[in-house]
């Protein structure tokens, strides 16, 4: 029988960040089990979630790491980052707030987390057009002073989950 976890060349550790609702655990699920859930609950602590890919040949285990966005659920911070090749920083274009606060996610990267970290800007949500507060040139243009790649992404729709994380596992690889 085929096993995949023999011919796992790497294991990437990714981490999610951002305000809480944002949509970290729905974007994850979608990502490693193609499911959404309407009622999800808030995550406490950390969890993490895999998906095992093949980029350039090479079978890598994604190994996606969430934590909660609410603070009072937060115990983490250097542990949570150790180790971290790549992240997701997360916002809902239809909280402006959420966009706001993306500034302190990311120095909170570049404090805690590898130098070479590969950061990904992600606005969520993106299928409810209507409530659109974030213009996307706004998150374009700090994405490029703050050297992130950028995606807006629907883990309802699944719209660029899935190239969202190709594209930063590339990057990393
Ligand atoms: P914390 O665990 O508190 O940090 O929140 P989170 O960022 O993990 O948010 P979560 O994935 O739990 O999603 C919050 C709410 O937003 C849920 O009710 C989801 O159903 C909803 N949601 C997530 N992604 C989308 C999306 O792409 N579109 C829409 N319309 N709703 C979404």
């Amino acid at each position: 029988k085929f096993d995949r976890e023999d011919k796992i060349d790497y294991v990437f550790k990714v981490v999610a960040t951002g305000d809480s609702a944002v949509g970290k655990t729905q974007i994850l699920s979608r990502f490693t089990k193609n499911s959404f859930c309407f009622d999800s609950k808030s995550t406490i602590g950390v969890e993490f979630q895999t998906r095992t890919l093949t980029i350039k040949g090479k079978v890598i285990k994604a190994q996606i790491w969430d934590t909660a966005g609410q603070e009072r659920y937060r115990a983490v911070t250097s542990a949570y980052y150790r180790g971290a090749l790549g992240a997701l920083v997360v916002y809902d274009i239809t909280k402006r707030r959420t966009f706001d606060n993306v500034a302190r996610w990311v120095d909170e990267l570049r404090a805690y987390a590898d130098t070479s970290i590969v950061i990904m800007l992600i606005g969520n949500k993106a299928d409810l057009v209507d409530l659109r507060e974030v213009p996307t040139e706004d998150a374009v243009e700090f994405a490029e002073n703050k050297g992130l790649f950028f995606s807006e992404t629907s883990a309802l729709s699944g719209d660029n989950v899935e190239s969202a994380f190709f594209q930063l596992l590339e990057e990393i690889h």
